[in-house]
């Protein structure tokens, strides 16, 4: 272990003050906890600082939807975020909002810095604005037809079904997503961060070491591309932070988000008597990481790091970006009960078992990670219960029963146990470089020597042998001992377990530093049950609330006879199967129909043409979960006059109907047209 004392600030990014914590989210929270708690292990001095992301738009249009104030909604969002962390057992050492008094200051104090040195610009533009209600409108409140594809009802920005990008005004028939209005253009001042003063800077921050590789290839195209200014205010009505000088315009909720990562830091040095300046200041020796998702790149790694050479402060030692979180190889789903809330996962299930399970899938990369659910299940049983638990529990019992709970004076098998404390060098480095998979590969390598070690003993069969009584105490001893030094190394990732284990040991296991001593010719505490297994009536329950918390009472429910698989139809020739022209087909559209209780209205691309298909599937599906997927479609049906329309053709799903449908997809690769033979 190094014997230097580093300082370190890690960050997660600020969740949005207004929507609930999810599993997805949880996957980086878990991830920089592990880390701080890890760095922490090592006797470090690591706070892990961050807070609700409260600004913006839609904040605001919540507000005055519910008719109460954003201070009000927000506040109570931050209380329900902060129990969900705590309960996931997220070490912060604060939790903050980006709408406090300390982020004002420390905004306006940069923005102060930015403009003395000469960074922004003000110049008109003209943007769509909606007359009916008053306010400019942002992009993703505009909708409108894509003007590459020209898919109906897209947002301003991107179109989600050619994944093209543009500007609203491309758009045509624009419409207002607030009140349904006709945009009008509208001119007025703004704001303007002038970025590309910084590229030579920025270059150099890049390459020094900040950056994961992939993340500095997509940087560098940017760079190709060159660094436009960035606008970064906003008109009223805003919910944010007026800037100083104006009467009527805001900071864009992106300035005051990362500005907040400093002000929760500094609520927290003002707590602590830290010394804020001098973590900050341009040549800080403390170090700063930011653990963020590979959609917020752009933000972290070239406006923050600018604003933050623009306003002479040191910049970040480190941005790691993680992939996106997948529920069973798909896009977590809303209608598939895989939209898991951080509290409904929280109702069901321990902590520990999802912290392990991400643990063991996580990287250094950018890749996304597969919560597999039956892989779940199978791997935290398997590992945590069968291997590292189960070591404690096979020994356990005769230390408490035999030995009035006391470890034997020596080790038996002292190399052994060296062996365990010396494996902390490599598992270490595993986790400082983030791959905590390796670092779980190595601790499952020394769980199973230790499962060994005990078979072969067979400390249940010798405790009936005469005069073997010393040998048992001794084995357990040993095996006690191997299992204090895995639930060390575990302890970053499984903190609850770990402080049960350290009841149990009376020993701070958490720290890593301890196992250089092993624990013997002392007294323990009596053996509680440490972890148990993941049982997978609770991991269907969680799938369960999680659907039925989006589709309230009006779902229909499925009866039992229509459980029962369906007989066999009679015999058909391959020509017969052949007449049926099935072809893989991309839902770009779906929306339900007001009046049908049934039916959802699917705009199909199947390649050579765009079909339309009403399709019984609503009590099943959230329209928006179906935009983008692929499914197959019977493409030879003859088309049927309906009372909405006409249905030309018919969308393959599986199962009785009511909520218990599922659309066939085709596995990943498959393109529009393609013939399903
Ligand atoms: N408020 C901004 C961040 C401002 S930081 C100065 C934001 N909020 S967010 O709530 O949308 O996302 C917060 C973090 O959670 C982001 O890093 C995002 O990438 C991550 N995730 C959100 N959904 C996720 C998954 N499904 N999977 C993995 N991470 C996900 O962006
Ligand atoms: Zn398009």
């Amino acid at each position: 272990m190094t014997n230097e004392k580093r300082q370190i600030l890690v960050t997660s990014a600020l969740p949005y003050a207004n929507g609930d914590i999810h599993i997805g989210h949880m996957l980086e929270y878990i991830q920089t906890d592990i880390w701080a708690r890890f760095q922490r292990s090592q006797g470090h001095e690591c706070y892990f600082a961050w807070a609700d992301d409260a600004h913006g738009t839609p904040v605001m249009l919540w507000a005055r939807a519910e008719g109460r104030t954003p201070e009000e909604l927000i506040d109570m969002m931050n209380e329900q975020h902060k129990a969900d962390f705590r309960d996931f057992g997220i070490s912060y050492d604060n939790y903050s909002s980006t709408h406090s008094e300390f982020n004002r200051d420390l905004v306006e104090q940069i923005y102060g810095k930015l403009e003395k040195n000469g960074y922004i610009d003000r110049r008109n533009i003209e943007q769509l604005y909606d007359d009916q209600e008053g306010m400019f409108l942002p992009d993703r409140f505009i909708r409108g037809t894509c003007p590459k594809c020209k898919t109906p009802d897209q947002y301003g920005d991107s179109c989600e079904s050619c994944g093209s990008t543009y500007s609203p005004t491309d758009l045509i028939d624009p419409r207002s997503a607030v009140t349904g209005s006709k945009p009008v253009m509208k001119e007025s001042e703004h704001f303007f961060f002038r970025l590309g003063e910084f590229e030579d800077r920025l270059q150099q921050w890049m390459t020094s070491g900040a950056l994961q590789p992939e993340v500095l290839n997509k940087l560098q195209e940017w760079f190709a591309d060159g660094l436009r200014d960035w606008d970064i205010s906003r008109d009223e009505p805003y919910f944010g932070f007026r800037i100083p000088g104006t009467q009527d315009k805001y900071f864009y909720v992106w300035v005051d988000a990362p500005v907040g990562y400093l002000a929760s830091f500094r609520e927290l040095c003002e707590r602590k008597g830290l010394d804020f300046d001098a973590w900050w200041q341009p040549d800080s020796n403390a170090e700063v990481y930011h653990f963020i998702g590979k959609d917020i790149v752009y933000f972290h790694t070239l406006f923050w790091p600018a604003m933050l050479m623009g306003a002479e402060m040191r910049t970040p030692t480190a941005v790691y970006a993680h992939g996106f979180l997948t529920v069973d190889g798909a896009k977590m789903s809303k209608s598939r009960g895989t939209f898991i809330r951080a509290r409904t996962y929280l109702e069901q299930l321990h902590p520990d078992y999802l912290r392990y399970y991400f643990a063991a899938r996580l990287g250094s990369g950018t890749g996304d990670i597969d919560l597999n659910l039956e892989d779940f299940v199978q791997k935290v049983n398997s590992d945590v219960v069968g291997k590292v638990v189960n070591i404690a529990s096979r020994c356990a019992g005769f230390i408490g029963r035999r030995f009035e709970d006391r470890l034997s004076a020596d080790l038996p098998e002292p190399e052994q146990y060296a062996r365990f404390v010396e494996a902390r060098a490599d598992i270490a480095a595993e986790f400082e470089g983030r791959n905590y998979q390796s670092a779980i590969r190595r601790i499952m390598k020394l769980a199973d020597e230790a499962n060994r070690y005990i078979d072969e003993e067979k400390p249940w069969v010798q405790i009936k042998e005469e005069g073997s009584e010393q040998k048992v105490q001794a084995v357990c001893t040993q095996g006690i001992n191997l299992f204090s030094v895995l639930i060390s190394y575990l302890a970053p990732v499984l903190p609850f377990t770990a402080e049960r284990a350290s009841a149990f040991l009376g020993r701070d296991v958490s720290d890593w530093s301890l196992m250089d001593q092993p624990l013997t010719g002392v007294g323990i505490n009596t053996f509680q049950p440490l972890l148990t297994r993941v049982d997978p009536v609770k991991v269907n329950a969680v799938v369960e609330a999680s659907k039925e918390s989006l589709q309230p009472a009006e779902t229909e429910q499925v009866k039992p006879e229509d459980t029962a698989v369906e007989p066999l139809a009679d015999e058909i020739t391959i020509d017969d199967f052949l007449k049926v022209d099935l072809r893989v087909a991309k839902i770009v559209k779906a929306e339900a129909i007001p009046e049908a209780d049934k039916l959802l209205k699917l705009t199909l691309d199947i390649g050579s043409e765009t079909r339309t298909v009403f399709a019984g599937i609503k009590s099943a599906y959230e329209p928006s979960d179906l935009e983008g997927r692929f499914t197959v479609m019977v493409a030879n049906l003859k088309p049927r006059k309906m009372r909405f329309g006409t249905s030309e053709g018919m969308v393959l799903a599986a199962g009785p109907g009511g909520n218990d449908l599922y659309v066939l997809e085709p596995d990943k690769g498959a393109r529009p047209g393609m013939r399903v033979t």
